[in-house]
């Protein structure tokens, strides 16, 4: 009787399993979990008309000396999708209030005590990596909300996020109907800033870097 004897693997079959093995790790895997920036109102102080410098520099208006009362923060970070890459062209707003707690809108009681050296909003187009960066104040309470700023990001195909990013630890908001809104722990994560110390940049300055995902 003819023992079998194990057949070979064919060449053919060990190019397959090579070329299988080579195109695996290039087949891109949604992280497991990954989630989207949380959604939030976009509250009622987004402006009616845009001021003369929309730039990314809201401490500084543009034919101004004065630079606006309150603590400096770079806020930087990049616009992601739910794979984890850069969306290209993006547009990123940001608008907040005052040292003051005032806004620079119609609908804002004592409008006309507004520090006039805080620009209260700014815009940028995302660069290639998805990279954006403001140099704005850290945000203060006013009455009935906790430190927040509010954001919209919207991309070249249309997609819109609109949302609020908040001081990681501020007592406030967990009394904060808005930031309470948001219930899983992860999303929270993703609007917290937790601010540092970046005396490197500027002196006095705080620092913090928050990926925004559009999902
Ligand atoms: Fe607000």
């Amino acid at each position: 009787m003819k023992v079998p004897t194990p057949q070979a693997p064919s060449r053919r079959l060990l190019l397959l399993a090579g070329a299988g093995a080579s195109l695996l790790p290039l087949v891109p895997a949604r992280a497991a979990g990954a989630i989207a920036t949380p959604q939030q109102t976009e509250g009622p102080f987004y402006p009616t008309a845009f001021p003369a410098d929309m730039d990314n520099d809201l401490v500084q208006v543009r034919g101004q000396q004065a630079r606006a009362l309150g603590t400096l923060l770079h806020l930087e970070g990049r616009v992601l999708d739910l794979d984890g890459k850069p969306v290209d062209g993006a547009l990123v707003e940001i608008w907040q209030c005052d040292a003051q707690g005032l806004y620079d809108h119609p609908r804002q009681s004592g409008r006309d005590k507004r520090d006039r050296a805080f620009q209260g909003y700014g815009r940028l187009l995302v660069s290639a990596d998805g990279r954006y960066s403001f140099r704005t104040l850290k945000p203060v309470a006013y009455a009935g909300r906790s430190p927040h700023i509010h954001f919209k990001v919207a991309t070249s195909t249309g997609r819109m996020l609109t949302s609020q990013f908040y001081i990681a630890g501020d007592p406030g908001n967990e009394r904060d109907g808005v930031f309470r809104g948001i219930r899983d722990p992860r999303q929270r994560e993703l609007v917290e800033m937790k601010l540092t110390p970046a005396p490197g940049l500027e002196a006095g300055a705080l620092a913090t870097t928050m990926d925004i995902v559009v999902g």
